[in-house]
C-alpha cells in the first residue's frame, strides 16, 4: 500500500507507548515512521517481536496468534513464524521484521 511517510533519518523510531503495548500484549502502528509495524510483546519482556504485518501474498493485514506463536493471515490463511519466515502459503516471501525496544514510556523499532 503507499505510505506517505517520509525517509527519515535512520535509527528508533517511536511507534507507540508501553501503555499501549501491555493492553493486550500486542501494538499495532499503521502510520508509523517507518510504515506499518506490528510489535508482539509486553514491556517487561526481553524478546519483543515486530514485524509488518502486511501480508506479502495480496497485501492484507495478518494476525498475531498467542498460543500458536505465529502470524496467520486472514485473507487465504498464509501463516509466518515470529521470525517473519513464511510456514505455509500461498505467501512465498518472508514478512520484514524489525528490531524493538522500550526506552522510557516509548516502543522504538528500526
Ligand atoms: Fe495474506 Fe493472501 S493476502 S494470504
Amino acid at each position: 500500500a503507499a505510505c506517505a511517510s517520509e525517509k527519515t533519518s535512520k535509527g528508533w523510531q517511536t511507534v507507540g507507548t508501553i501503555g499501549e503495548l501491555d493492553k493486550t500484549g500486542q501494538l499495532l502502528a499503521k502510520n508509523s515512521p517507518v510504515g506499518s509495524v506490528l510489535v508482539v510483546g509486553r514491556s517487561k519482556s526481553s524478546n519483543l517481536v515486530a514485524v509488518d504485518p502486511t501480508c506479502t501474498h495480496k497485501g492484507c493485514t495478518v494476525e498475531w496468534k498467542g498460543d500458536a506463536k505465529k502470524f496467520q493471515c486472514p485473507c487465504h490463511g498464509a501463516e509466518y513464524g515470529a521470525d517473519g519466515k513464511v510456514l505455509k502459503g500461498p505467501a512465498n516471501d518472508p514478512l520484514k521484521t524489525y528490531s524493538a525496544k522500550i526506552e522510557g514510556n516509548s516502543v522504538l523499532v528500526q
